[in-house]
């Protein structure tokens, strides 16, 4: 696989890429799926963009089809300094899209980073390394709000919040607000919420819809316009090592993706 020593895409950066973090500390919320998907939606509209894998199941990593065996440095390289961080960066075969891969040896570093000088930072110097031949950085994260995640906040323009309309929903994004407002406090004071996702929406069950109600009450500023609705392509489209803009463009999950990715451009630029 070639590494990414060449040209620039649109040179819109001026050098430096706009940061986006993908995280909830809840596993299952559509986290992966909202990353991949709209990193190669933007990637498709024309802007250089890299994919971070900072989950140690390496989910997004499969789902741009790159097989972790052949991997000979990956994040966790990078993150501890065990390599030069473009050296961990690879190409996917999807247009502007690149990766920098995750692989098991992630949950290693969780504790390795906490002997390391500065480790809330260890992330932003990848980026601070590579991320000049980007437009775009987005970063999925695991769900929890360990150093991993805090890394990803810590190196981050903005976060979105990708979120189910269930029951216990709202409890877990007034933590997770919590923990993004101690991380702007003490390492990150620049930090923004882009915006909240609702994933896997079903608008006919009267719970989910009195969620989003609530939702908007309190962040009616701050959620996308478009939702995703449950789209059997989305979960088809993982173990087939693409993004659904290229496995199936025209179905719903793929359509409210690219809607939601020129939003997302739309707030960041
Ligand atoms: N809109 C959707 N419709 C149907 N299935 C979805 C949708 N979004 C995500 N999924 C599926 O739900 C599961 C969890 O999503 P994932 O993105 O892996 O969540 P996380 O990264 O937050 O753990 C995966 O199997 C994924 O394929
Ligand atoms: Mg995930």
């Amino acid at each position: 696989m070639l590494r990414n020593i060449f040209d620039k895409g649109t040179d819109l950066n001026m050098g430096k890429p706009v940061v986006i973090t993908f995280a909830n500390q809840k596993g299952g919320v559509g986290k992966t799926t909202s990353a991949v998907n709209i990193a190669a939606a933007v990637g498709a509209m024309g802007y250089k963009v890299l994919l971070c894998d900072l989950d140690p199941q390496g989910n997004a990593t499969s789902g741009v089809g790159v097989s972790k065996k052949a991997l000979k440095y990956s994040a966790y390289d990078a993150l501890t300094g065990a390599c030069d961080p473009c050296l961990a960066v690879y190409t996917t075969s999807f247009k502007n899209l690149f990766i920098l891969p995750s692989t098991i040896d992630l949950a290693g570093a969780e504790i390795e980073l906490i002997e390391m000088e500065k480790r809330e930072y260890a992330y932003k110097r990848i980026i601070e390394a590579v991320g000049e031949d980007f437009d775009f950085v987005f970063t999925d994260c695991p769900p929890s709000l360990g150093m991993l995640t805090v890394n990803a906040l810590s190196a981050a323009d903005g976060v979105v919040i990708p979120m189910q309309c269930e029951y216990f929903a709202l409890e877990g994004l007034s933590q997770l607000m919590i923990s993004i407002k101690k991380v702007k406090q003490l390492y990150n004071r620049d930090l923004t919420i882009t915006g909240i996702l609702i994933t896997m929406y079903n608008g006919r069950l009267n719970l989910s819809a009195q969620v989003l109600e609530e939702i908007k009450k309190y962040y009616a500023d701050k959620l996308f316009s478009t939702a995703v609705a449950r789209n059997v392509k989305l979960t088809e489209a993982p173990s087939f090592g693409e993004p659904i803009y290229y496995y199936d463009k025209y179905s719903k999950g793929s359509l409210a993706y690219t809607e939601i990715a020129k939003e997302l451009v739309d707030r960041v630029l």
